[in-house]
């Protein structure tokens, strides 16, 4: 087991798809074997959008089930909720004394959703990148496998650390996201536009609880054209995503044969996404069905739900006594 603490959540907002699997979990589950790990269902941070509060449980538990199910072993790594473990508020507190006004105002995540939400601009959206700080950092977290969207706030995490590293002492250290020294990923949306999301282009998202039918609806629909005209041409970005998600579902010689069509002008894009669709059915068919199976047994749910809550807690506890001691609010002993 390598010592590097590995530290990663998701937010229980809507259902995941294909972004948060090939953009996050793959990696939890290659981890998991490889360094201690630490893997949440970040309730709190789905606050910010005010969830009906029936919805927000059955998500924690829909999520919690989707981890399991694809393929995180709650024996091997931490798994939690997040809202599971007071010491991450307090953390969450500390760390607020220690951010500005203006570098929060500037986040592109902040930006961006007040941008769409101009009526619920709350402090909680303002400060979420110090909550996730403190996600990370409440473990000492060092490897956060986490998806493109997330680089900026990752770096958010790692001036808050140094800032109380030179303010009170040597405590926490410098969080990286991770994926294996490779480019963190970004997996598009099928139109074209933008990314995968849980929250918007819906019929663009491919979801883990997608039916076949809704799988095959979807990739019928994705943008494509008549095809390219002279040979070797430049991939339009939209038929490229489509190469994209092929390569993370589809066989290589499945792939390669496409390509080759593509560069001899004679690809049919209807054999292509049907073939596609195939592929992400054959993947994503027995991550639902498992799912299913795991999201209706509450008893095993709440079962790993302790567990993880008193592993978690037992860490983050042992932070928290440290930073507190250094700031200088430790007054019983
Ligand atoms: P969330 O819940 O939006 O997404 C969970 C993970 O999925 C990745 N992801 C993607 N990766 C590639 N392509 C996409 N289209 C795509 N969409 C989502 C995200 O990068 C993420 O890794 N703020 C976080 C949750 C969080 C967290 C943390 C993560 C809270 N505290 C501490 C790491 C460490 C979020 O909203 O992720």
């Amino acid at each position: 087991m390598k010592k590097e603490i590995v530290v990663s959540g998701i937010r229980s907002t809507g259902n995941l798809h294909l972004g948060n699997y090939f953009g996050a979990m793959k990696n939890y589950v290659k981890m998991q074997d490889e360094y201690p790990c630490y893997f949440f269902v970040a309730d709190y941070h789905s606050l910010t959008t005010h969830p009906d509060p029936a919805g927000l449980k059955k998500n924690v538990y829909k999520v919690l089930a989707e981890n399991i199910a694809c393929g995180l072993d709650p024996e091997k790594v931490t798994l939690y909720v997040q809202s599971d473990i007071p010491e991450i508020p307090e953390l969450y507190l500390i760390l607020n004394m220690l951010a500005y006004k203006g570098e929060l105002e500037k986040t592109a995540s902040f930006k961006e959703k007040a941008r769409n939400q101009p009526d619920n601009v709350n402090a909680g959206l303002l400060t979420y990148p110090t909550l996730m700080s403190a996600d990370i950092l409440i473990h000492k977290g060092q490897y956060v496998p986490v998806g493109k969207d997330q680089e900026q706030h990752l770096e958010m995490s790692r001036n808050f650390a140094q800032r109380f590293n030179h303010r009170y002492g040597d405590t926490f250290p410098e969080p990286l996201a991770f994926n294996f020294g490779t480019e963190l990923v970004k997996i598009p949306s099928l139109d074209g536009n933008g990314k995968m999301s849980k929250s918007e282009n819906e019929n663009a998202t491919i979801y883990l609880c997608d039916s076949d039918e809704q799988i095959l609806k979807k990739v019928k629909k994705a943008k494509s054209d008549q095809g390219p005209t002279e040979p070797n041409s430049q991939m339009p970005d939209y038929i490229e995503n489509l190469f994209a998600l092929m390569k993370l579902v589809s066989k290589p010689a499945t792939v390669d044969s496409f390509t080759k069509d593509f560069n001899e002008c004679s690809i049919r894009y209807g054999d292509l996404k049907m073939q596609l669709a195939n592929d992400i059915i054959q993947f994503i068919s027995p991550i639902r069905e498992k799912t299913i199976a795991i999201q209706n047994d509450l008893p095993y749910l709440h079962k790993l739900m302790r567990m993880g809550k008193e592993k978690g807690r037992e860490s983050a506890s042992k932070t928290l006594d440290e930073a507190r001691k250094k700031i200088g609010i430790n007054f019983y002993c």
